[in-house]
């Protein structure tokens, strides 16, 4: 993947023709919900502010087929020739996100119900269950039909399959998916034996005589472990298939159009498998939303960038969907604060995306989100709103040259499973409730206050170039990839496996002899018994290093093992007992965390972990300031986002895009200021990611 100057070639889809020149820019247009006259004041909006791409259609099967098999696409046309006259391409929506009234009323049996059998009601959206054949059967109609009659339209220039698959569907527990269930499950392990003993059904007595026995979980106790997490996968897998068939309609129209459907990646576990869905993406498209009483929710969109950079195999994936200012689904909205917008912005596409896109284009007036803010704000063009959207317009074409660059120094690989985070919320835990991702963030938090570039990716994922690869409460392993990341250690890598990692294999069940189960001969350690703490308690280590919310009981390594205990619990129910352990393993170190350790502690060992495998920062920052390069073979550009209320500074030398305004050793960036620096001369990367899935 390295040219021969040491920077990563651009993309592992070089084939896909990106929609827009330049990076894309723009957001979900409903001009359903508008008079023409509106429509026509948009497109001068639009084009003062710079918008070169909109997702069209994403609820218009109303419009498209007005009543059953009546299709009537005079209003798309008169839409998408309109944006092609004022330069702006579209990427059409299938409208299969919104399930006309007529088909509810026709077809009542395409609702999904839960688990106590009840159908949803119909209305808002995603109202179908993903095995119904017969939604699949009036879905594929109208996408053929639309694909066919828009082929060729110059305006289209991808498509966005129905809108965030999963998202209030995923999980059906009608006779249908029942149906469907039992069926995956029949190919899945052949037998019933082969069911009852990977699921552990002996347990309560839940023994099947037969595979027609199985149900989707929806008994009337806590359920069985194994069983949900294969109705995780199963779940997964339909709208996978969903997704697939709509694919293939509209490939059978225009073969060369890229096609996508868009994620909803944050800190996961997901709603579906976006890792293994991602393989079947031309482009990988995320909807992102902060949360705004989150005060370091810069960081979780960091870390979300970071996930989808995983998926793009390193390559560009583009921001489908983010909000200009307020959402509505919070218990308070609040604004972005001044600048805040563009600062997110500039973070996304530090990280990777090549467009920053919207939720929506003009803010609508009725509807379930009437509050949420849009480009264009109830407000008007006169607004702060749609004043800093023109500015961003305006940033995005002075940036256009980035377009042809990746994120480059990732040196650190953060592994992450959404089957891993489904495991753990299926059954009863230690802890219940436990959030899966909270060791990965809290360790990506502290790579990011020191400007180091982590690339969060799947276990399954090639190692070899990276210099730290943190495997951060990863409660299930299978065998390969825990023998994988054996491997990367042997022949020279430095692994950190954090406390509750590799506890269960791939069918829900506890690996015995000792925690963590999977890790435990690499790490040369075994805990006996995991003790949570609850919110007040604390567990003091003898370096004076403090772990909350868990600790374990770790036997004395044998002393052959070659086991260095860097720290141990001198309080608490645990104390004396081994707490933070380091091994040499061929030639590498494999590193255990065996209780959650806070902020500052963290920061202290992640320090320590740093220097010894000699990771590099992206450049040297004052606090609060976020650091990325990405890089083609012949420039490298630095972005900086100063996150904090204050002057910060960068060393750097170069020419901020944004501006004009060369640097020369350090650049002062104001408060909440952004900067994209061509630096001079362009810098190597140290150690450009291999990221390729095998
Ligand atoms: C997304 C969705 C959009 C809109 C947005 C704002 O999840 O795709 O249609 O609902 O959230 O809430």
């Amino acid at each position: 993947m390295t040219s021969s100057t040491g920077h990563p070639a651009p993309s592992r889809r070089p084939s896909v023709d990106w929609p827009t020149a330049g990076l894309s820019f723009g957001g979900d247009y409903s001009p359903e919900q508008w008079p023409w006259e509106t429509v026509l004041e948009d497109m001068e909006l639009m084009r003062e502010a710079g918008v070169n791409l909109v997702t069209l259609g994403v609820f218009s099967w109303i419009v498209h087929e007005p009543r059953d098999g009546t299709f009537d696409f005079s209003w798309l046309d008169r839409v998408l020739d309109l944006l092609h006259e004022h330069g702006i391409g579209v990427d059409l929506a299938t409208p299969t996100a919104a399930v006309p009234m007529w088909l509810h009323r026709l077809h009542p049996e395409i609702l999904p119900q839960d688990e106590h059998g009840h159908p949803l009601a119909p209305g808002g959206r995603l109202g179908w269950c993903p095995s119904s054949p017969v939604f699949r059967h009036f879905a594929l109609r109208i996408v053929d039909r639309l694909a066919a009659h828009v082929a060729g339209h110059p305006a289209v220039r991808m498509w966005h399959v129905s809108n965030e698959l999963g998202g209030g569907n995923a999980r059906c527990h009608c006779p249908v998916s029942n149906d469907r269930f039992r069926a995956w499950i029949a190919a899945k392990y052949e037998s019933v034996d082969a069911l009852n003993t990977a699921w552990g059904m002996a347990f309560w007595g839940n023994t099947y005589s037969s595979l027609e026995e199985v149900t989707t979980p929806s008994g009337v106790t806590a359920h069985n472990p194994g069983q949900l997490l294969d109705y995780e996968r199963f779940s997964s897998d339909e709208l996978l298939e969903h997704y697939r068939s709509e694919r293939a309609t509209i490939l059978r129209h225009t073969p060369r159009l890229p096609v996508t459907t868009n994620f909803m990646v944050g800190l996961g576990p997901d709603v579906v498998d976006y890792p293994r869905w991602a393989d079947e993406m031309d482009i990988v498209t995320n909807d992102h939303y902060t949360y705004g009483p989150d005060p370091r929710r810069h960081q979780e969109l960091a870390f979300s960038g970071d996930r989808m950079r995983g998926m793009s195999g390193g390559g560009p994936w583009m921001l489908m969907e983010h909000a200009a200012g307020a959402a509505s689904w919070h218990p308070i909205n609040q604004p972005k604060r001044p600048g805040e917008m563009i600062r997110h912005a500039m973070a996304h596409l530090a990280r990777g995306s090549n467009s920053v896109m919207f939720f929506q284009w003009r803010a609508s007036r009725s509807g379930t989100e009437q509050f949420h803010s849009a480009m264009l704000p109830h407000a008007g063009r006169d607004s702060r709103i749609f004043r800093d959207i023109s500015t961003l317009g305006a940033h995005l074409v002075a940036l256009e040259e980035v377009r042809e660059t990746v994120v480059v120094d990732a040196q650190v690989a953060i592994l992450h499973d959404d089957e891993a985070g489904w495991a753990l919320k299926s059954g009863l835990k230690p802890v219940n409730r436990p959030s899966y991702a909270d060791t990965a963030r809290a360790l990506h938090d502290a790579l990011f206050r020191r400007a180091v570039t982590a690339d969060v990716v799947p276990p399954w994922s090639t190692l070899t170039d990276y210099r730290l690869v943190v495997v951060p409460g990863l409660f299930l392993v299978s065998d390969a990839n825990a023998a994988a990341v054996r491997a990367y250690v042997e022949a020279g890598g430095t692994v950190l496996v954090t406390w509750f990692s590799g506890i269960v294999d791939e069918v829900n069940t506890v690996r015995t002899g000792g925690f963590p189960g999977a890790f435990r001969e690499l790490l040369g350690v075994s805990s006996e018994e995991f003790f949570p703490l609850t919110s007040d308690e604390r567990v003091t280590l003898d370096n004076g290093w403090l772990f909350t919310r868990w600790s374990e009981l770790l036997r004395d390594p044998d002393p052959d093992a070659g086991v260095e205990v860097l720290a141990s619990a001198v309080d608490g129910w645990v104390a004396g007992s081994p707490a933070i352990t380091r091994r040499t393993v061929g030639a590498g170190t494999a590193w255990y965390l065996s209780g959650d350790l806070e902020d500052d502690s963290l920061g202290a060992l992640v320090d320590r972990i740093l220097e010894e495998t000699g990771v590099e920062r992206v450049a040297r920052v004052s606090d609060g300031v976020e650091a990325v390069r990405r890089a083609s073979s012949s420039a490298s550009y630095l972005f900086l986002v100063n996150h904090t209320d204050e002057a910060a500074w960068t060393d750097a030398t170069g020419v901020d895009l944004l501006t004009g305004a060369e640097h020369e050793g350090r650049v002062v960036l104001a408060p909440g200021g952004v900067a994209v620096l061509r630096e001079t001369p362009a810098q190597p990367t140290p150690n450009p990611p291999l990221l390729e899935s095998s």
